[in-house]
């Protein structure tokens, strides 16, 4: 039973991880600028960039081990403000890092993104389809959006002090989250939110652009395992097993919901986002190393997220 604190834990992913950590009888305390839906025990109210505060709560609370997940989320809000996303993603993650240190907590686990991979070197002279991991390299070009660059440079972050302060890390990377809680604007919780209101589901562009989803269960779980040593200062993949398109996404969404209608858009603000068109992501690490693997298939996924959806907003 370790003293752990989350930030960003009234959020959508922050609010699974801290069941999933109380679940295992850790003692947990929330950070976040919101006060919660659910009252929760150990809440502060702290901003990530207020260092001294940060310091302070992890000194009195001796907090073992940060999940630093507060961030700004939304991609397309980050292109609207790319200040408000570099001061809370990157100088946010600083905050955390440096009052972490000071506070002599054992490791940080970073909340980051498969975003990152727009940004790795791709080698297609061999085959048209290549697998990339963690050990991918990043291209001095970037990723080409503001909020990839923010989760790239957290990275770096943490990888500095490491060597620099000798403070822990491990960096999750995200796949495409999805469950209960997840916030407007999210592809899932969208087209279920049109079918049930009888509209049609936007797909933009023609559908058949690649995600890899991940139930939020089984990423929390991810965080739970990634408190072992043998997590410390890597990287993982948390990503779902199969390739599934928009198209079938919205496929199963029909299949569970009837008289859905589907309507095909284009929206210029989703440039730069990821395209998985001929690469995958591989998660064999997670799964070698922390005996990780995703359990919810997709369909039941999607199935359990419309019968929670319909009973939480009736
Ligand atoms: N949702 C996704 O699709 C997705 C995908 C990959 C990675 N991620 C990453 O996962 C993490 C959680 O995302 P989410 O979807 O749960 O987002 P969310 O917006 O639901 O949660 C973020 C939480 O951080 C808090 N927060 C924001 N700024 C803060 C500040 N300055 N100080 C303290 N708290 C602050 C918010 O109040 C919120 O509760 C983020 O780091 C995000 O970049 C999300």
């Amino acid at each position: 039973m370790a003293n752990i604190a989350v930030t960003g834990g009234n959020g959508f992913i922050g609010g699974h991880i801290v069941d999933e950590l109380q679940n295992a009888k850790h003692n947990v305390f929330i950070i976040d600028v919101l006060q919660g839906i659910k009252k929760k025990n150990n809440f502060f109210k702290i901003d990530i960039n207020d260092t001294k505060n940060l310091e302070k709560c992890f000194i009195e609370n001796k907090i073992e081990y940060v999940f630093h997940i507060a961030a700004i989320a939304n991609a397309r809000q980050s292109i609207e403000d790319p200040v408000q996303t570099i001061d809370i993603n990157v100088k946010g993650t600083a905050s955390v890092l440096f009052a972490s240190h000071k506070a002599q907590v054992k490791k940080v686990i970073l909340a980051s993104t498969v975003w990152v991979f727009n940004a790795c070197e791709k080698d297609f002279t061999k085959s048209k389809n290549i697998t990339l991991d963690e050990t991918a390299l990043i291209k001095p070009e970037g990723g080409k959006h503001f909020y990839t660059t923010s989760k790239l440079v957290s990275e770096l972050l943490c990888q500095d002090f490491s060597s620099l302060k000798n403070l822990k890390f491990t960096i999750l990377r995200y796949g495409i989250p999805y469950g209960p809680n997840m916030w407007k604007g999210l592809v899932l919780r969208s087209f279920v939110e049109n079918a049930l209101g009888k509209k049609p589901l936007n797909i933009i562009g023609d559908g058949t652009a690649k995600r890899r989803f991940i139930h939020v269960s089984d990423l929390a779980k991810a965080h739970l395992l990634s408190l072992s040593e043998k997590a410390d200062n890597q990287i993982f993949n948390i990503e779902g097993n199969n390739d599934v398109t928009i198209g079938e996404l919205a496929n199963l969404v029909a299949q569970n919901i009837e008289n859905t209608s589907v309507n095909f858009t284009e929206d210029s603000t989703r440039k730069g986002e990821l395209n998985m068109d001929n690469f995958e992501i591989s998660n064999l690490k997670a799964k070698k190393l922390l005996n990780w693997e995703p359990k919810i298939e997709i369909k039941q996924g999607v199935k359990d997220y419309i019968d929670w959806y319909k009973s939480n907003n009736s």
